[in-house]
């Protein structure tokens, strides 16, 4: 079977409890099974990773690389405003990165307007809510079912 990562920055396992009107009061869990299940009806199995700490994070892009996964959906959080070295490990993999954000960053503080990821993924998909992640898993199917 082939294999997507949903891959959540900092903070995210806060979902939740995390200012909810702006993230909503699901939990990172149940985005998690929200997108495995999805993911399985489309015939992928879907590995979840989330981590508050940027070299894991990176670890994991590169893992992804290694076992051949066809795509990521990445949720950097507040990294996305600032790692080059996030933006690096993303540049140095070949494995499509599709960007979320859960909040529409380009309508809060203007630190968050610009995303240091977002030119070397594939595409970036912000204010949707979870719906988002779930665009990103189609978006990676298409790709994929494009290849063939
Ligand atoms: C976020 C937006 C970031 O600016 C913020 O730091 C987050 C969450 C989002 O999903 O809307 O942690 O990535």
């Amino acid at each position: 079977m082939k294999k997507i990562m949903l891959l959540n920055g900092p903070n995210l396992n806060r979902l939740g409890k995390r200012e909810p009107h702006l993230y909503g009061t699901e939990t990172l869990l149940d985005l998690e099974e929200k997108i495995k299940s999805a993911g399985n009806l489309l015939g992928y199995e879907v590995a979840c990773f989330q981590s508050n700490h940027e070299g894991e994070l990176i670890d994991e892009l590169h893992r992804c690389e290694d076992e051949g996964f066809c795509g990521i959906i990445l949720n950097p959080g507040a990294f996305t405003h600032y790692s080059y070295a996030l933006r690096d490990a993303i540049a140095s993999i070949s494995v499509p990165v599709i960007e979320v954000h859960i909040s529409n960053v380009h309508a809060r503080e203007t630190f968050r307007h610009h995303s240091v990821t977002a030119p070397v993924t594939k595409g970036q998909i912000v204010g949707l809510g979870f719906h988002g992640y779930e665009l990103a898993l189609q978006a990676i199917d298409r790709m994929e079912k494009g290849k063939g």
